[in-house]
């Protein structure tokens, strides 16, 4: 089968410069011969370039760059739409977080078209849960999960085009140890269900992810991962502009890679918030095409454990 890689160096989402080299650092750590040695046709369609910006409505208050984020929005939309028609599995590859309010807007327009219910996976230190109403810094990079489910306050960033959204019961957030007061409250209100490091403390990630997996194949759904790099422990990971301490361990992020692998409902990704410029040598890039590798069949030995294993 084939995977799309697509380039989104948007970076006007997040407080801090840097998530523009995402795309390339991904490159350079060699994410399209990974995915070739695990037998997929890769096309590298390169990186997302934006027009000019667009100012053609009115711009909500607490919201920063958002004619910018609104113009990337409009143009990743429509590509992840054709992607996702073109029949391969796209990757974007980030830039930050508010990029998936295109990605994610686009896929979800494609699966509804086939009848095909669409949950995310939001795999985060955050929960990207903040509207214009909730938000402390106004960055938009954490309010994209809560447009995504179409929460209010952004409403003009799509202009036109159709608006997907996935309702809040679609959602599934894991990782998550930072959190906004009014954004909590929200959350709440909306029923979202968030996995959070005690959690992941008590129940380990594997009862966590098959509890997932198991939602999205009781209504016959297909998956969209959307992990953001602080969700590792900054040890593991410190090419990121967000880090908050207490994170996921290498191994409990290959898990959950490996049980999403071995589900066969992954049909797209977004791969966001790594900022080379504050990266140690590469390693942040490394670590995150490893993970890819192990979302897309990289296993240690050649037989996967069976879910009811007797070990
Ligand atoms: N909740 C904070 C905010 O709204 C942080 C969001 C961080 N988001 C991210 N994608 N790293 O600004
Ligand atoms: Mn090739
Ligand atoms: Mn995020
Ligand atoms: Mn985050």
């Amino acid at each position: 089968s084939r995977i799309a890689l697509l380039g989104v160096p948007i970076e006007i989402g997040a407080a801090q410069a840097g998530p523009l080299m995402g795309p390339d650092a991904l490159r350079t750590a060699g994410i399209a011969r990974l995915l070739e040695q695990l037998g997929f046709q890769v096309d590298d369609h390169g990186n997302l370039a934006i027009p000019a910006v667009v100012n053609d409505g009115p711009v909500p208050a607490n919201t920063k760059f958002y004619d910018e984020v609104k113009t990337w929005t409009r143009a990743l939309s429509e590509r992840a739409y054709w992607l996702a028609q073109s029949g391969a599995i796209p990757i974007f590859m980030g830039g930050d977080h508010s990029l998936s309010m295109g990605s994610i807007n686009g896929v979800a327009r494609y699966w509804q078209e086939q009848g095909r219910p669409l949950f995310a996976l939001w795999v985060d230190a955050h929960t990207d849960y903040n509207t214009p109403a909730t938000t402390i810094t106004g960055n938009m990079h954490g309010m994209s999960a809560a447009f995504l489910c179409g929460e209010p306050g952004l409403d003009d960033l799509l202009g036109g085009l159709p608006r997907a959204s996935i309702p809040p019961s679609q959602l599934d957030v894991i990782g998550a140890r930072s959190i906004d007061p009014l954004e909590r409250k929200l959350l709440r209100q909306r029923n979202v269900s968030i996995a959070d490091m005690r959690q992941i403390d008590e129940f380990g990630v594997a009862v966590l992810t098959r509890r997932v997996i198991e939602r999205v194949r009781a209504k016959n759904g297909v998956l969209h991962v959307s992990f953001d790099v602080d969700f590792l422990d900054p040890a593991v990971a410190p090419g990121v502009g967000t880090t908050v301490p207490g994170g996921a361990t290498y191994r409990e992020a290959h898990l959950i890679m490996e049980l999403l692998h071995d589900s066969g409902l992954v049909r797209s990704l977004d791969i966001v918030e790594l900022n080379p410029f504050l990266d140690e040598r590469g390693r942040t890039a490394r670590v995150a095409v490893e993970l890819i590798g192990s979302l897309f069949g990289l296993q240690i030995t050649d037989r996967q454990t069976p879910s009811n294993a007797v070990l």
